[in-house]
């Protein structure tokens, strides 16, 4: 099948790719002509694994093609997919300019019946406001239908969640979209949900707030073993086996970032807001989320008493593991503070120093993990690459000026950290101290 991808960021270039993977002849479109110049020599604008491979392979198979015309989009593909961007507003509002001037372009250009699905995260509602917009720039006697098909893959094992996923939604209103989109989909090994328009842009929207409830619940319940000398870890997984609960996403740590949580969180409550229905536990989520931070930067000043002139290593700078993403990442914000407070840093990541570099130019950018470490006062945790999870402690420790780390991810090894006399600070659990 011929399928239109409309806006090749995240979402649009991986299912860009991955439908060409399905069989599917693909065309990506995005107006960004840089963009455009790297993908087609096969390289990835962002960091993605198995993304480049893709590009490569379904370039020379000629499943995958680029244009920077909306137009083309329209005469290619039978079912077009707007995959835009809908970046925040004022509390949470999205802005659905770039959705809207989609639609106008294809309903202007449209010649033959089209298939348009939005799978960019959007406020319930946008469908009905797709149709009508599509029907005002119609010229002609001409037939679509809009869908919503909303993506829940995830940076780092984005190719993957959309290749095997637990389930793929589609909201129809018609039962040729319902046939067109299964046919997308034949080739994928999942249920196929089929619900209302409206209520699959719900469930895109109902599920990101959700897990980041989860994560928040976590996150509150490290503060209460912190005030009474329980362990967060041992206490949600003691939760987490109960299958009703379950264990993913149930990590305390400085909260959660990324390019979808914290913005989803908000326009939930807006939309919900908006619609007339309360929303005070989707606002107290971001409220939460963002004092975790606060709670973490707090610690970290309140053991080391004066910032001003410390020299901290800093490990992890991408708002999670396998990104180069930095789009409300906590490390950032804790590299803000910890700059204003005169401390000098010392940072690493895998992969996301070239972008932070471009954000924080005078910081110093390590060679590796332990060169971050090089006479720093201490040493602090904000993402948990493996390599970091893995790292060897005792040249951590000779390294270190002080041998003192805080874990903003619990993810340093406690038990080694005990046996070689260091001292760790974690998220909702006891400090581990030299001689305890
Ligand atoms: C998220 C959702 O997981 C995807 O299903 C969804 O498709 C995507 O948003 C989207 O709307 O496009 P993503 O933002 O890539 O995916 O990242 P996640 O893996 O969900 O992590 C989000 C944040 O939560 C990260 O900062 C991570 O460190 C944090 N997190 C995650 C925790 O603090 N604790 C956990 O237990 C899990």
């Amino acid at each position: 099948m011929k399928i239109s991808i409309v806006g090749s960021g995240h979402v649009g270039l991986v299912s860009g790719v991955c439908f060409a993977e399905k069989g599917h002849e693909v065309l990506c479109v995005d107006h960004d002509k840089d963009k455009l110049a790297k993908l087609k020599r096969s390289e990835s604008p962002f960091f993605e694994p198995g993304m480049p491979e893709l590009l490569a392979k379904h370039q020379a198979s000629k499943r995958l093609h680029f244009s920077d015309r909306t137009e083309d989009a329209v005469d290619f593909g039978q079912a077009i997919f707007i995959c835009v961007g809908t970046p925040s507003t004022e509390r949470g509002k999205a802005d659905m300019s770039f959705v809207e001037k989609v639609a106008r372009t294809i309903a202007e250009n449209l010649k033959d019946y089209r298939l348009v699905i939005e799978k960019s995260t959007v406020p319930i509602k946008t469908g009905e406001r797709i149709k009508r917009t599509m029907g005002r720039y119609i010229k002609g006697d001409v037939n679509f239908d809009v869908a919503s098909n909303p993506e829940f893959l995830r940076e780092g094992s984005a190719i993957e969640d959309t290749l095997k996923p637990d389930r793929v939604v589609i909201g129809v209103d018609s039962a040729k979209a319902e046939s067109l989109l299964r046919e997308v989909y034949k080739g994928f090994d999942c249920p196929i949900v089929v619900t209302s328009v409206g209520s699959a842009e719900l469930i895109k929207h109902a599920s990101n707030s959700f897990l980041a409830l989860k994560i928040t619940y976590a996150n509150w319940l490290a503060r209460l073993c912190e005030a009474s000398g329980a362990d967060v870890d041992e206490v949600v997984n003691g939760m987490g086996l109960d299958h009703r609960i379950g264990k993913h996403f149930f990590g305390a740590g400085i909260g959660y970032g990324g390019s979808c949580f914290p913005k989803d969180v908000d326009a939930l409550a807006h939309i919900s807001e908006e619609i007339g229905v309360d929303a005070p536990m989707i606002r107290l989520i971001s409220d939460t989320n963002k004092g975790q931070l606060e709670r973490f930067y707090n610690m970290i000043e309140r053991e080391l008493w004066v910032l001003n002139d410390k020299t901290l290593a800093v490990w992890g700078l991408a708002f999670k593991p396998n990104t180069d993403d930095l789009r409300e990442a906590p490390a950032l914000r804790l590299i803000e503070k910890l700059k204003a407070a005169g401390a000098r840093l010392r940072v690493h990541d895998p992969v996301a120093m070239p972008n932070t570099r471009k954000l924080h130019p005078d910081l110093y950018y390590a060679n590796d993990p332990i060169d971050a470490c090089n006479g720093a006062d201490a040493l602090i945790v904000a993402t948990e690459w493996p390599q970091y999870k893995q790292a060897d402690l005792a040249k951590v420790k000779a390294t270190l000026r002080v041998p003192m780390i805080f874990d903003g991810r619990n993810c340093i090894d406690r038990k080694r950290v005990s046996e070689l006399g260091m001292t760790l600070f974690g998220v909702g659990k006891e400090p581990v101290k030299p001689g305890e």
